[in-house]
């Protein structure tokens, strides 16, 4: 008590001084809470990459080894004289091996030829990334049709930029879709160093994706990038040994896959999922057959929480030039959107900082 009494009785100093302890105080709580905002913000976005960086060498028996060596040495020759019998429409010419850092394969429904004038307007109309060649291509499988067919056939004449299966083009066939995308890449496309899968409903930044991948430290193999999901329901086809060479995985899961809504591949990866796609039953969906031929030539999925999975990111301008995917449904969206942001001005710091919190919060919300 009478401690209290003297230090009222202390002089002005003395009471700045306290003063500015105070403000200390505030200031911590102010620069807490701040902190607190932005790891309950980003921190989960962080803790995922953090922790998702899987070791490859888990994985590797000697029947991962096996698979890994005979896509070493793959040969597609043979695959290049019949390949009218895998496809309708096919330019074996479209890589005519050149180098081409990104090949983007955007998997359309035949019908959707709006969407593929819109994509082909807006973020596909790229053919260099900083000097790096990328060449965009559609996908489809048959539609249901004649007549959709023939319009399939003079869009093609046209524009040079599809590639058509022999299958129909149903939800149930997107699996097949996906391997006969692959075995196209490795037999006309083994030059292209990585590929991008994309659904038509997307919007993709090929522009920060072509510099994120030029600035992988790692020697750039073994790369299966993309938003990684961990699934969570046990799989009968594992639980009853009916597909050995993922039997052994822990919990007899499925393992961790990336989206499919978008990811990326290099092209050792393509080979390595085009040898070991045999073994693995099609009756899977398709994101989690390419996991599953990955995890068989022992590549484990890298996450990135800059690809959007099915969600669709709120719009914000420079967001947008940070992401790598975002699910855009409407066309009218994608042209408008676009419209906006192909302008050339870089966003600062601040802006893009205003713009991830932005986005962030507002997607939140909405989803
Ligand atoms: C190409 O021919 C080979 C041998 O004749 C056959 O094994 C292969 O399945 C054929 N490829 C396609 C896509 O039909
Ligand atoms: C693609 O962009 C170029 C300009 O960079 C433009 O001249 C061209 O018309 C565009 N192509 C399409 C299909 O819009
Ligand atoms: C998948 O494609 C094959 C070959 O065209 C076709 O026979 C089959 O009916 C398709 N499956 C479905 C579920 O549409
Ligand atoms: C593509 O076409 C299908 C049916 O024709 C339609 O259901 C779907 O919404 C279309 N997708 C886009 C992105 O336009
Ligand atoms: C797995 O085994 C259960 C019964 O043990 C059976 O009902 C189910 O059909 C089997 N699944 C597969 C994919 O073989």
């Amino acid at each position: 008590m009478s401690k209290e009494t003297s230090t009222n009785s202390y002089s002005s100093p003395f009471q700045q001084l306290i003063f500015c302890r105070l403000r200390t105080h505030q200031w911590c709580f102010i620069l807490f809470n701040v902190a607190l905002f932005h790891i309950l913000l980003f921190g989960a976005d962080l803790m995922e990459e953090y922790f998702l960086q899987a070791i490859p060498t888990t994985y590797m028996d000697t029947k991962v080894l096996r698979a890994r060596e005979r896509a070493r040495i793959l040969d597609m020759s043979s695959m290049k004289t019949n390949i009218s019998q895998g496809y309708v429409i096919s330019d074996s010419e479209a890589c005519s091996n050149r180098e081409i850092f990104l090949l983007v394969l955007i998997f359309s429904s035949p019908q959707n030829l709006s969407r593929r004038d819109a994509i082909r307007k807006t973020w596909a109309n790229v053919t260099h990334i900083q000097g790096y060649a990328t060449l965009v291509l559609f996908v489809l499988g048959k539609p249901s049709s004649a007549t959709a067919q023939v319009e399939v056939i003079k869009e093609s004449d046209q524009q040079q930029d599809l590639i058509q299966g022999i299958f129909l083009d149903t939800p149930e066939n997107q699996t097949l879709k996906i391997k006969r995308a692959i075995e196209w890449t490795v037999t006309f496309c083994p030059e292209a160093r990585f590929i991008l899968k994309v659904d038509e409903d997307m919007f993709a930044n090929l522009q920060t994706l072509v510099e994120y991948l030029l600035n992988l430290r790692t020697h750039p193999e073994d790369i299966y990038l993309g938003r990684v999901i961990h699934p969570s329901i046990p799989n009968e086809e594992f639980r009853n040994g009916s597909f050995t060479s993922v039997r052994k995985h822990p919990g007899q899961y499925y393992p961790d896959y990336c989206s499919v809504t978008a990811l990326v591949i290099s092209q050792d990866v393509a080979r390595k999922i085009y040898v070991t796609s045999r073994e693995v039953p099609p009756s899977l969906p398709p994101g989690v057959f390419v996991g599953v031929c990955a995890r068989a030539a022992g590549v484990v999925p890298i996450h990135s929480s800059r690809f959007s999975g099915e969600r669709r990111i709120w719009y914000n301008r420079c967001c947008y030039k940070y992401i790598f995917t975002s699910t855009v449904s409407e066309t009218s969206q994608l042209l408008q959107e676009w419209e906006e942001m192909k302008g050339d001005e870089d966003c600062t710091l601040l802006e893009t900082y205003y713009g991830l919190v932005s986005c962030k919060i507002m997607t939140y919300l909405e989803g």
